[in-house]
């Protein structure tokens, strides 16, 4: 299931490079006093041509592109969504997967689009990191047949016409306002992805007919202060930590709602600080490594009483197994027309590796791969969201799901690194600025 890690090859290594034309027109004056008109005239006619070809391509290109991303009222749009989410295995399932442009949710995507089933994307496309790492997300979903469609969770309309045309059997939902510290600049887009656009998601499941069931990423910080270690599921998660805790914490409690009342099978699940190829540039792993190769200092948090920070970090391919054994353990929803018509299932599991691993550990393994040391600036961690370690029991996923991590820090960061020298090259200037 190492969906992506083995097809870095396909990918150029400077996606978005462009290459500049030599306009040369030094040498072209040498023989302007022999040929002044002649040559004058011709070059103008050449010019003038290339110049109408060139907007006509441009114009072309313009409406072209503009009628693949927002043609959602022509029936290219539905035959492209119903084509996505047509499995080539009997007894796919049918997914619709929120997100599909994210890190997980693209790794997610194209392990079940693999394995036959039916996948349709959906993802807004939004600037909290570099666009451009979302399109190439894409572009490798759209080389498998998977079409991402580009669209908000809150755009009630559109998920309404999704279900519509697509019999779902589950919804993977992975789109949400990540990040710990973002929301101390940004609070409502937390409130608008993890709060009302679930909400959206979850009426359109709801009223579909027949209703999905529902497997949507909750987050390991919803543990906040709670010192009991290893995190366990029965372990007190009412003290979150930050904004972004809050509303994980919050969504647990509004599945929980639509499970009790309209009978939608439910499954959270409690990621660990994922990471890996094609992941989250607002990462410490990924900011870490695009510094350390272009020689800038890098700020490493530590706790109080100089403890070190500890992040029970988990190899995406490891999660997306996890993702997986949820969707394939997922009991139907009982809701028919919006109405509950039985009990139905409410699942919570961790999903880590159970290995803490402290900062300045992750930061030496990554100058032994990279092969340059690390400038360190070692601070106290300012009391803005972070907790100072996590720690996973994750004992519930393995007997219930099948859950195995098999993938530790090395091996894991080995393959990130791999994948972020060919797709950003040595001197990373991509990278600058986010
Ligand atoms: C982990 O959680 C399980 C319940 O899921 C519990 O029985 C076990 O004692 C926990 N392990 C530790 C080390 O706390």
């Amino acid at each position: 299931m190492r969906a992506l890690v083995d097809d870095d090859d396909s990918f150029p290594s400077t996606p978005g490079k462009t290459k500049i034309i030599d306009r040369g027109g030094s040498h072209h004056h040498r023989h302007r006093h022999s040929l002044v008109f002649p040559r004058h005239l011709l070059w103008t006619l050449l010019f003038l041509a290339f110049l109408a070809s060139y907007l006509s391509l441009r114009s072309f290109l313009h409406t072209s592109s503009r009628y693949l991303s927002s043609s959602f009222a022509t029936l290219s749009f539905d035959n492209r969504v119903r084509a996505s989410a047509e499995p080539t295995r009997p007894d796919g399932l049918v997914v619709l997967v929120t997100g599909a442009a994210g890190f997980v949710g693209s790794h997610a995507s194209l392990a079940l689009a693999k394995r036959g089933d039916g996948i349709v994307g959906l993802d807004n496309f939004n600037s909290y990191y570099d666009p451009s790492l979302k399109k190439a997300r894409r572009s490798l979903l759209s080389s498998q047949g998977i079409f991402v469609i580009e669209g908000d969770i809150n755009d009630a309309k559109l998920l309404k016409r999704l279900f519509d045309l697509v019999s779902f059997t589950h919804v993977l939902h992975l789109a949400a306002q990540a990040g710990v510290r973002y929301a101390i600049q940004n609070p409502d887009s937390y409130v608008h992805s993890n709060v009302a656009g679930l909400v959206t998601l979850l009426e359109a499941c709801k009223n579909a007919n027949p209703q999905p069931a529902v497997v949507w990423a909750s987050s390991s910080s919803v543990y906040g202060l709670n010192d009991e270690v290893p995190f366990s599921e029965v372990h007190r998660t009412d003290q979150p930590a930050s904004l972004y805790a809050a509303t994980k914490k919050t969504g647990e409690a509004i599945t929980h709602v639509y499970n009790h009342i309209y009978g939608l099978s439910i499954t959270g699940l409690r990621f660990f600080t994922v990471y890996g190829p094609w992941g989250r540039p607002d990462m410490a792993y990924f900011s870490f490594t695009r510094n350390i190769l272009q020689k800038k200092p890098i700020t490493v948090y530590r706790g109080k009483d100089h403890v070190d920070l500890a992040r029970d970090f988990t190899y995406i391919d490891d999660i997306v197994k996890g993702c997986v054994a949820a969707l394939d353990t997922a009991e139907k929803s009982t809701g028919i027309g919006g109405i509950k018509m039985g009990p139905a299932q409410y699942r919570i599991y961790n999903l880590g590796n159970t290995s803490p691993v402290t900062v300045p550990t992750l930061v030496s393994i990554l100058e032994n791969y990279l092969k340059v040391k690390a400038k360190k600036h070692v601070i106290e961690m300012p009391g803005n969201g972070d907790v100072p370690f996590t720690h996973a029991n994750i004992t519930l996923a393995r007997v219930e799901l099948g859950y195995k991590p098999k993938t530790n820090l090395e091996e894991g960061l080995k393959k990130f690194v791999k994948w972020y020298l060919s797709y950003y090259g040595y001197s990373s200037r991509k990278g600058r600025n986010w």
